[in-house]
Protein backbone atom coordinates (compact mmCIF):
# COMPACT_ATOMS: atom_id res chain seq x y z
CA UNK A 1 0.00 0.00 0.00
CA UNK A 2 1.89 3.30 -1.11
CA UNK A 3 1.97 5.52 2.26
CA UNK A 4 0.13 8.51 0.49
CA UNK A 5 -2.80 6.39 1.33
CA UNK A 6 -5.88 7.56 3.61
CA UNK A 7 -7.55 4.74 5.55
CA UNK A 8 -11.10 3.81 7.20
CA UNK A 9 -11.38 1.49 9.35
CA UNK A 10 -15.58 1.12 10.19
CA UNK A 11 -16.36 -0.54 13.12
CA UNK A 12 -13.06 0.57 14.79
CA UNK A 13 -14.99 -0.60 18.77
CA UNK A 14 -15.59 -4.22 17.65
CA UNK A 15 -13.35 -7.44 18.16
CA UNK A 16 -11.49 -6.95 15.15
CA UNK A 17 -11.79 -3.10 14.42
CA UNK A 18 -10.42 -2.55 17.89
CA UNK A 19 -6.98 -4.36 16.96
CA UNK A 20 -6.98 -3.59 13.06
CA UNK A 21 -6.63 -0.30 13.92
CA UNK A 22 -3.84 -0.67 16.46
CA UNK A 23 -2.31 -2.72 13.85
CA UNK A 24 -2.97 -0.16 10.86
CA UNK A 25 -1.28 3.04 12.82
CA UNK A 26 1.29 0.63 13.87
CA UNK A 27 2.19 0.17 10.17
CA UNK A 28 0.82 3.33 8.54
CA UNK A 29 0.81 5.89 10.84
CA UNK A 30 -1.89 7.79 13.73
CA UNK A 31 -3.27 10.40 11.21
CA UNK A 32 -3.09 8.15 8.07
CA UNK A 33 -6.08 5.97 9.95
CA UNK A 34 -9.18 7.26 10.45
CA UNK A 35 -11.36 5.11 12.91
CA UNK A 36 -15.24 4.91 13.36
CA UNK A 37 -18.24 3.27 14.88
CA UNK A 38 -21.62 3.46 15.96
CA UNK A 39 -20.99 3.96 19.31
CA UNK A 40 -18.60 7.02 21.21
CA UNK A 41 -15.27 4.55 21.60
CA UNK A 42 -13.89 4.27 25.05
CA UNK A 43 -11.05 6.87 26.22
CA UNK A 44 -8.13 4.30 25.04
CA UNK A 45 -9.81 4.27 21.30
CA UNK A 46 -10.82 8.01 21.92
CA UNK A 47 -7.24 9.24 22.47
CA UNK A 48 -5.54 6.86 19.91
CA UNK A 49 -5.73 9.27 16.56
CA UNK A 50 -9.03 10.69 14.49
CA UNK A 51 -12.15 9.08 15.08
CA UNK A 52 -15.56 9.89 13.67
CA UNK A 53 -19.56 8.84 14.92
CA UNK A 54 -20.60 6.67 11.68
CA UNK A 55 -23.83 5.13 11.05
CA UNK A 56 -22.81 2.79 7.92
CA UNK A 57 -26.41 2.66 7.13
CA UNK A 58 -26.24 6.83 6.44
CA UNK A 59 -24.27 6.88 3.30
CA UNK A 60 -24.25 10.34 3.28
CA UNK A 61 -22.46 10.68 6.38
CA UNK A 62 -20.22 7.90 5.23
CA UNK A 63 -19.34 9.65 2.07
CA UNK A 64 -19.01 13.13 3.81
CA UNK A 65 -16.12 11.53 5.95
CA UNK A 66 -14.63 9.64 2.82
CA UNK A 67 -14.19 13.25 1.47
CA UNK A 68 -13.06 15.32 4.30
CA UNK A 69 -10.42 12.66 5.17
CA UNK A 70 -9.56 12.10 1.02
CA UNK A 71 -9.77 8.08 1.78
CA UNK A 72 -8.39 5.79 -0.65
CA UNK A 73 -8.88 2.56 1.35
CA UNK A 74 -11.43 1.23 3.68
CA UNK A 75 -12.07 -2.00 6.21
CA UNK A 76 -15.42 -2.39 6.82
CA UNK A 77 -16.18 -4.30 9.94
CA UNK A 78 -19.25 -2.94 11.17
CA UNK A 79 -21.85 -6.58 11.29
CA UNK A 80 -24.53 -8.14 13.16
CA UNK A 81 -22.70 -11.49 14.49
CA UNK A 82 -24.64 -15.01 13.60
CA UNK A 83 -26.44 -15.39 17.41
CA UNK A 84 -27.64 -12.00 17.45
CA UNK A 85 -28.68 -11.90 13.91
CA UNK A 86 -30.88 -14.83 14.46
CA UNK A 87 -33.02 -13.06 17.08
CA UNK A 88 -33.44 -10.19 14.92
CA UNK A 89 -33.21 -11.55 11.12
CA UNK A 90 -34.42 -8.03 9.33
CA UNK A 91 -32.34 -5.63 11.24
CA UNK A 92 -29.34 -8.15 11.15
CA UNK A 93 -29.78 -8.27 6.96
CA UNK A 94 -30.20 -4.76 7.13
CA UNK A 95 -27.23 -3.83 8.73
CA UNK A 96 -24.91 -6.01 7.19
CA UNK A 97 -26.42 -5.91 3.20
CA UNK A 98 -27.17 -2.25 3.60
CA UNK A 99 -23.44 -1.60 4.92
CA UNK A 100 -21.82 -2.91 2.25
CA UNK A 101 -23.39 -1.71 -0.27
CA UNK A 102 -22.98 1.67 0.81
CA UNK A 103 -19.19 0.81 1.39
CA UNK A 104 -19.29 -0.47 -1.96
CA UNK A 105 -21.20 2.22 -3.92
CA UNK A 106 -19.42 5.46 -2.31
CA UNK A 107 -16.27 3.92 -2.72
CA UNK A 108 -16.88 3.85 -6.50
CA UNK A 109 -18.73 7.26 -7.00
CA UNK A 110 -15.74 8.65 -4.67
CA UNK A 111 -12.82 6.95 -5.49
CA UNK A 112 -11.80 4.68 -3.01
CA UNK A 113 -9.17 2.61 -4.29
CA UNK A 114 -9.19 -0.65 -2.11
CA UNK A 115 -11.81 -2.16 0.31
CA UNK A 116 -11.52 -5.13 3.05
CA UNK A 117 -14.54 -6.77 3.92
CA UNK A 118 -15.09 -9.92 6.17
CA UNK A 119 -16.68 -12.85 4.99
CA UNK A 120 -17.36 -15.95 7.28
CA UNK A 121 -17.25 -20.07 8.07
CA UNK A 122 -20.95 -18.75 8.10
CA UNK A 123 -21.10 -18.81 5.12
CA UNK A 124 -21.27 -22.62 3.77
CA UNK A 125 -24.31 -24.52 5.12
CA UNK A 126 -25.82 -27.83 5.45
CA UNK A 127 -25.00 -29.39 2.23
CA UNK A 128 -21.47 -27.79 2.32
CA UNK A 129 -18.91 -30.70 3.19
CA UNK A 130 -17.96 -29.92 7.24
CA UNK A 131 -13.79 -31.54 6.91
CA UNK A 132 -11.35 -29.67 5.02
CA UNK A 133 -13.91 -27.80 3.54
CA UNK A 134 -12.59 -26.15 -0.43
CA UNK A 135 -13.19 -22.91 -1.65
CA UNK A 136 -15.68 -23.67 -4.10
CA UNK A 137 -18.08 -26.08 -2.35
CA UNK A 138 -21.82 -26.21 -2.49
CA UNK A 139 -23.06 -23.23 -0.37
CA UNK A 140 -26.44 -23.14 1.22
CA UNK A 141 -26.39 -20.76 4.25
CA UNK A 142 -29.40 -21.18 6.48
CA UNK A 143 -28.79 -18.68 9.24
CA UNK A 144 -29.35 -14.36 8.26
CA UNK A 145 -25.89 -13.94 9.25
CA UNK A 146 -24.60 -16.28 6.88
CA UNK A 147 -26.96 -15.88 4.18
CA UNK A 148 -25.79 -12.03 4.46
CA UNK A 149 -22.34 -13.19 3.95
CA UNK A 150 -22.75 -15.51 0.61
CA UNK A 151 -24.43 -12.34 -0.53
CA UNK A 152 -21.90 -10.39 0.35
CA UNK A 153 -19.10 -12.29 -1.40
CA UNK A 154 -21.26 -12.06 -4.40
CA UNK A 155 -21.25 -8.10 -4.26
CA UNK A 156 -17.77 -7.77 -3.20
CA UNK A 157 -16.60 -10.07 -6.80
CA UNK A 158 -19.32 -7.84 -8.85
CA UNK A 159 -17.98 -4.50 -7.99
CA UNK A 160 -14.50 -6.34 -8.36
CA UNK A 161 -15.37 -7.36 -11.83
CA UNK A 162 -18.05 -4.87 -13.11
CA UNK A 163 -16.67 -1.61 -11.35
CA UNK A 164 -12.65 -2.13 -11.06
CA UNK A 165 -13.00 -2.11 -7.30
CA UNK A 166 -10.21 -3.77 -5.73
CA UNK A 167 -12.16 -5.61 -3.10
CA UNK A 168 -10.37 -8.22 -1.23
CA UNK A 169 -11.72 -10.83 1.76
CA UNK A 170 -11.83 -13.56 3.80
CA UNK A 171 -13.89 -16.09 4.79
CA UNK A 172 -12.92 -15.70 8.58
CA UNK A 173 -13.29 -18.54 11.34
CA UNK A 174 -14.02 -18.16 14.95
CA UNK A 175 -11.58 -15.03 16.21
CA UNK A 176 -10.24 -15.41 19.91
CA UNK A 177 -8.97 -12.37 21.24
CA UNK A 178 -8.94 -10.93 24.66
CA UNK A 179 -8.67 -7.06 24.17
CA UNK A 180 -12.28 -6.55 23.32
CA UNK A 181 -15.41 -8.94 23.77
CA UNK A 182 -17.11 -10.34 20.46
CA UNK A 183 -20.99 -9.44 20.57
CA UNK A 184 -22.96 -12.14 19.98
CA UNK A 185 -21.63 -14.80 17.89
CA UNK A 186 -21.62 -18.50 17.85
CA UNK A 187 -18.28 -19.32 18.08
CA UNK A 188 -17.71 -16.87 21.56
CA UNK A 189 -18.05 -19.71 23.65
CA UNK A 190 -14.19 -20.17 23.00
CA UNK A 191 -13.78 -17.01 24.12
CA UNK A 192 -16.50 -16.71 27.41
CA UNK A 193 -14.40 -20.12 28.85
CA UNK A 194 -11.10 -18.00 29.57
CA UNK A 195 -13.29 -15.44 32.09
CA UNK A 196 -15.13 -18.42 33.84
CA UNK A 197 -12.01 -20.47 34.07
CA UNK A 198 -10.10 -17.68 35.90
CA UNK A 199 -13.04 -16.72 37.65
CA UNK A 200 -14.81 -19.39 38.98
CA UNK A 201 -12.75 -22.57 37.67
CA UNK A 202 -16.35 -23.67 35.76
CA UNK A 203 -17.85 -23.07 32.33
CA UNK A 204 -20.88 -24.20 30.68
CA UNK A 205 -20.90 -24.26 27.54
CA UNK A 206 -23.81 -23.61 25.03
CA UNK A 207 -22.25 -26.33 22.13
CA UNK A 208 -21.97 -29.98 22.97
CA UNK A 209 -18.73 -31.32 24.00
CA UNK A 210 -18.03 -32.95 20.86
CA UNK A 211 -18.83 -29.67 18.20
CA UNK A 212 -15.93 -28.53 16.19
CA UNK A 213 -15.30 -25.49 14.47
CA UNK A 214 -12.47 -23.79 12.29
CA UNK A 215 -10.62 -21.06 14.89
CA UNK A 216 -8.04 -18.61 14.77
CA UNK A 217 -6.18 -16.53 17.55
CA UNK A 218 -6.58 -13.19 16.62
CA UNK A 219 -2.67 -11.92 15.94
CA UNK A 220 -2.53 -14.21 13.53
CA UNK A 221 -5.96 -12.73 11.86
CA UNK A 222 -4.25 -9.42 11.95
CA UNK A 223 -1.68 -10.33 10.15
CA UNK A 224 -3.13 -12.62 7.88
CA UNK A 225 -5.64 -9.23 7.03
CA UNK A 226 -2.26 -7.37 6.82
CA UNK A 227 -0.84 -9.32 4.39
CA UNK A 228 -3.89 -9.85 2.06
CA UNK A 229 -4.42 -6.22 1.59
CA UNK A 230 -0.14 -5.77 0.96
CA UNK A 231 -0.41 -8.11 -1.97
CA UNK A 232 0.19 -7.11 -5.21
CA UNK A 233 -3.55 -6.57 -7.13
CA UNK A 234 -2.29 -9.24 -9.71
CA UNK A 235 -1.91 -12.32 -7.53
CA UNK A 236 -5.57 -11.87 -5.84
CA UNK A 237 -7.04 -14.98 -7.59
CA UNK A 238 -10.36 -15.00 -5.05
CA UNK A 239 -12.48 -12.02 -5.41
CA UNK A 240 -15.19 -13.55 -3.38
CA UNK A 241 -13.54 -14.82 -0.42
CA UNK A 242 -10.51 -16.17 0.85
CA UNK A 243 -10.93 -19.43 2.93
CA UNK A 244 -8.49 -18.49 5.27
CA UNK A 245 -7.79 -21.08 8.31
CA UNK A 246 -5.86 -21.92 11.03
CA UNK A 247 -6.53 -23.97 14.06
CA UNK A 248 -9.68 -25.85 14.97
CA UNK A 249 -11.11 -27.61 18.12
CA UNK A 250 -14.19 -28.69 20.46
CA UNK A 251 -15.46 -27.13 23.52
CA UNK A 252 -13.81 -30.90 25.16
CA UNK A 253 -10.65 -30.04 23.73
CA UNK A 254 -10.07 -26.44 24.70
CA UNK A 255 -11.49 -27.35 27.95
CA UNK A 256 -8.11 -30.07 28.32
CA UNK A 257 -5.94 -27.48 27.17
CA UNK A 258 -6.94 -24.67 29.52
CA UNK A 259 -6.93 -27.87 32.41
CA UNK A 260 -3.36 -28.17 31.44
CA UNK A 261 -2.41 -24.24 33.24
CA UNK A 262 -5.81 -24.38 35.45
CA UNK A 263 -5.65 -28.17 36.79
CA UNK A 264 -9.09 -27.44 39.14
CA UNK A 265 -11.26 -26.13 35.65
CA UNK A 266 -14.04 -28.02 35.09
CA UNK A 267 -16.95 -28.02 32.00
CA UNK A 268 -20.63 -29.31 31.56
CA UNK A 269 -22.45 -28.38 28.38
CA UNK A 270 -26.08 -26.97 28.14
CA UNK A 271 -26.41 -26.63 24.20
CA UNK A 272 -28.92 -24.44 23.04
CA UNK A 273 -30.08 -22.88 19.57
CA UNK A 274 -26.52 -21.53 18.85
CA UNK A 275 -25.70 -25.88 18.33
CA UNK A 276 -27.61 -25.61 15.06
CA UNK A 277 -25.64 -23.11 13.78
CA UNK A 278 -22.67 -24.53 14.94
CA UNK A 279 -23.92 -27.79 13.31
CA UNK A 280 -24.39 -25.87 10.10
CA UNK A 281 -20.87 -24.62 9.90
CA UNK A 282 -17.31 -26.72 8.63
CA UNK A 283 -15.31 -28.30 11.23
CA UNK A 284 -12.21 -27.19 9.61
CA UNK A 285 -11.04 -25.31 5.94
CA UNK A 286 -8.76 -26.01 3.58
CA UNK A 287 -6.99 -22.75 2.49
CA UNK A 288 -4.59 -23.64 -0.16
CA UNK A 289 -5.53 -20.68 -2.21
CA UNK A 290 -4.52 -18.30 0.37
CA UNK A 291 -1.03 -20.40 0.68
CA UNK A 292 -0.50 -20.23 -2.82
CA UNK A 293 -1.85 -16.71 -3.72
CA UNK A 294 -0.38 -14.72 -0.65
CA UNK A 295 1.82 -17.12 1.03
CA UNK A 296 -0.46 -17.48 4.15
CA UNK A 297 0.33 -19.45 7.12
CA UNK A 298 -0.56 -19.53 11.00
CA UNK A 299 1.39 -19.55 13.50
CA UNK A 300 -0.41 -20.35 16.59
CA UNK A 301 -1.70 -23.80 17.57
CA UNK A 302 -4.28 -24.61 20.46
CA UNK A 303 -1.93 -24.81 23.42
CA UNK A 304 0.02 -21.41 22.96
CA UNK A 305 -2.99 -19.54 22.05
CA UNK A 306 -4.69 -21.16 24.89
CA UNK A 307 -1.21 -19.92 27.26
CA UNK A 308 -1.17 -16.76 25.44
CA UNK A 309 -4.96 -15.66 26.35
CA UNK A 310 -4.83 -16.79 29.98
CA UNK A 311 -1.70 -14.94 30.69
CA UNK A 312 -3.25 -11.82 29.32
CA UNK A 313 -7.04 -11.98 30.78
CA UNK A 314 -5.10 -12.29 34.43
CA UNK A 315 -3.24 -9.28 33.95
N1 LIG B 1 -17.60 -15.74 14.81
C1 LIG B 1 -18.78 -15.58 14.00
C2 LIG B 1 -20.00 -15.96 14.72
O1 LIG B 1 -19.93 -16.85 15.53
C3 LIG B 1 -18.67 -16.41 12.76
O2 LIG B 1 -18.11 -15.65 11.74
O3 LIG B 1 -21.02 -15.41 14.47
Amino acid sequence: MPHTDMILVIGANGQIGSELLAALRNEYGIDKVIASDIRTPGKELNDSGPFELLDVLDKSALERIIRRYRITTIYHLAAMLSAIAENKPLSGWHLNMGGLLNVLQSSVDLGVSRVFWPSSIAAFGLHSPRQNTDQWVVMDPNTVYGISKLAGEGWCNYYFEKKNLDVRSLRFPGLISYKTLPGGGTTDYAIDIFYHALKSKHYTCFLRADTRLPMMYMPDAIRGTLELMQTPAGKINIRTSYNFSAINFTPEEIASSIKKVIPGFSIDYKPDFRQAIAESWPESMNDTQARADWNWHSEYDLDAMVKDMLQHIER
